[in-house]
């Protein structure tokens, strides 16, 4: 069981997780028209990444005792000025997950609701990971972006990166029958 306004700020991290998987999945749209498939990849993969972490909330909040809520999820952009664009837009998107994240924390600390303290720990380190891997991109992009031959090897670096669904979705997952 909940405490409304947890569970309410439980359920619109969902909907917000959903929505970041779609902003992601259309900068990864952006860059596969501009025939940068490296970027795109990773913020394909990036993609997925938020829907497990949306599977992650949903499954949460059930174990849990609580109702779901699905909301409105509201529609991500499309145009972007460019590769820097898309790298600041992403850092400052996972900044702003943060202070949700830290949101629903001190919520939940303000009534004792330690379950989901604890369930929110591995938010909290995962958000440290993704702001730096977000300003890792900027930084690299600034370094070497300018040059055509830098940008293409930014694009190769990117290709690189692969899916594994996160460990964490299989901890609240139930069990197959
Ligand atoms: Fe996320």
């Amino acid at each position: 069981m909940f405490d409304s306004k947890v569970e309410k700020l439980l359920n619109e991290q969902l909907i917000m997780e959903i929505y970041s998987a779609n902003f992601y999945l259309s900068m990864s749209a952006w860059f596969r028209n501009k025939s940068l498939d490296g970027y795109a990849n990773w913020f394909y993969v990036q993609y997925k990444e938020e829907i497990d972490h949306a599977l992650i909330f949903y499954n949460f909040i059930l174990n849990a005792g609580g109702q779901v809520k699905l909301g409105a999820i509201k529609s991500p952009s499309s145009e972007f000025e460019g590769v820097g664009d898309i790298l600041t837009k992403s850092f400052e998107h996972e900044k702003f997950v943060t202070s949700l994240i830290y949101e629903i924390n001190e919520a939940a600390l303000k009534v004792k609701d330690y379950k989901t303290v604890q369930f929110l720990d591995w938010f909290i380190k995962e958000q440290v990971e993704e702001e730096d891997r977000a300003s890792t991109n900027i930084n690299r992009f600034n370094l070497f972006g300018a040059d055509p031959k830098g940008l293409h090897s930014l694009d190769e670096e990117a290709a690189a990166r692969t899916y594994a669904q996160t460990p964490q979705l299989a901890l609240y997952e139930p069990a197959v029958v």
